[in-house]
């Protein structure tokens, strides 16, 4: 390397013409090198240490942005505060390019893999349908029309999770099961600018909730109090669950391209979700349950955890389907004079078929709910593994790369 080049740096940048301003990236650097004003989202060079951990949880791609600068002259904040599009490719950038187009493609392809699932890019299963993205933006969103709003947990639940449906009419918004949607709440916050998006997986197949509509559901949450139990009013969870028939929402996205369901048949699905993380769960299985007189083979297992019964959205629709069809295991945490259970003590109950799956490369593995959920659900894995003589932190690469195991936890 000449002094030239030990000169040259790639700075981090956030595309604000994509970004939907969900807080996303903020909250998931390490290093706090993510910031934002009224207007855009920006990265500080002196702090980013380029991991990209902001990477694959930002639902847009616009996180994903480099530009090669001189490390004397990176693009200040305020320089991106001030953007409405990004700056384009500069010479540095080409020159480059020039160097990189010297690497044998072979070298820079084992190098994508090898990031796969640790801040580079998340790869779908090999049969996944190519999902569309990003159709709509906070410039230009979609309307869409509640033609539904359920209560979905018991009269005495502590949590209200509601099933809401709502209805694109004849504008296209084309979704699969594992993707995402943004909700722009109606309003201004504390300090007058409009609230951030927030993100809902999609509950429904990809024919519609209800089978050759233009209409998807999601499984919301209200939040009432905050992450300590202290009462909080969440913005867009109540603004959701308060909606009536016909009332109209502004809708962004669809967001997500990895958390993605196998089309092939044979494939196995082992699903792991707690509370609202069953929402891509339910579509999934629904969408196996519509083809399942195709009899395209392939075994359905689901860990499901919540606080007992009647907290759990869908709970009894899902004990109507049949056994051979769904493997279902539930983990209650609050029920009284039975002990607490977490997903992952329920899968450490089921090691032999943990393992099994995890060593088939037709079975693919879906996590999402909640952020506390993934060690845990790790952890049991590890430790399956080392039971069975499998290195779990050898499969785990190993599954990513091959687009065998996804996470999805806020
Ligand atoms: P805010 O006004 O943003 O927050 C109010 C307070 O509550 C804050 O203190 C905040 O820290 C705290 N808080 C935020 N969320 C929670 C929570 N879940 N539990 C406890 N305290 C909280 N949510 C769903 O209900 N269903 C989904 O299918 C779903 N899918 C998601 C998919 C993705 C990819 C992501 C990133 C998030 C998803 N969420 C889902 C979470 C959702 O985007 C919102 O964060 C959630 O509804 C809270 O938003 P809010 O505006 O009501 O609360
Ligand atoms: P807990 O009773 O300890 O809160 P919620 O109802 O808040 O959405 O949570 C869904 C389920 O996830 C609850 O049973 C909750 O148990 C459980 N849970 C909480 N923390 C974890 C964790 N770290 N790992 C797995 N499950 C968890």
């Amino acid at each position: 390397m000449n002094a030239a080049t030990e000169l040259i740096a790639r700075q981090h940048l956030i595309d604000p013409e994509i970004c939907i301003r969900c807080n996303t990236c903020e909250e998931t650097c390490p290093v706090d090198a993510i910031t934002h004003d009224a207007r855009n989202y920006v990265v500080d060079f002196a702090k980013c240490e380029g991991c990209q951990a902001c990477v694959p949880p930002c639902p847009t791609g616009a996180i994903d942005n480099w530009r090669n600068v001189t490390k004397l002259k990176p693009y200040t904040l305020d320089e991106q505060f001030s953007w409405d599009v990004l700056p384009g490719r500069t010479e540095l950038d080409d020159h480059v390019a020039e160097v990189q187009a010297d690497i044998p493609a072979e070298v820079r392809a084992i190098t994508n893999v090898a990031n796969a699932g640790h801040g580079g890019i998340a790869v779908p299963p090999w049969s996944a349908s190519h999902p569309y993205v990003n159709l709509y933006s906070i410039g230009n969103p979609i309307a869409a029309t509640v033609s539904g709003n359920l209560r979905l947990t018991g009269d005495d639940a502590s949590s209200d999770i509601r099933h809401i449906v709502l209805d694109f009419g004849h504008k296209p918004f084309p979704v699969l099961e594992g993707q995402s949607i943004g909700i722009i709440p109606p309003g201004l916050d504390a300090n007058g600018t409009p609230h951030h998006v927030r993100l809902y997986s999609v509950a429904s197949p990809r024919d519609g909730e209800r089978p050759h509509y233009n209409n998807l559901s999601l499984t919301v949450k209200r939040v009432t109090e905050d992450h300590e139990g202290k009462p909080a009013r969440g913005v867009c969870s109540n603004f959701l669950c308060d909606l009536k028939k016909g009332d109209t929402v502004q809708v962004v996205g669809p967001y997500g391209a990895a958390f993605l369901m196998p089309n092939h048949p044979g494939a196995s699905l082992m699903m792991i979700c707690t509370g609202t993380g069953s929402a891509p769960m339910r579509a999934m299985t629904e969408r196996r349950r519509r083809r399942r007189e195709l009899k395209e083979g392939g075994e359905l297992v689901l860990f499901f955890g919540a606080r007992a019964p009647e907290e759990l959205p869908y709970f009894g629709p899902l004990q109507k389907l049949p056994k051979d069809f769904i493997d279902i295991n539930f983990a209650f945490s609050r029920v009284p004079g039975q002990p607490k259970q977490y997903v992952q003590d329920v899968i450490r109950t089921r090691a032999d078929k943990v393992a099994a799956m995890l060593a088939d490369d037709n079975a693919y593995i879906y996590v999402c709910g909640l952020k506390g959920m993934e060690a845990g659900v790790i952890e049991a894995f590890r430790d399956i593994c080392a039971h069975q003589g499998m290195d779990w932190e050898k499969l785990r690469p190993d599954l990513l790369a091959k687009g065998r195991f996804h996470i999805e936890t806020y």
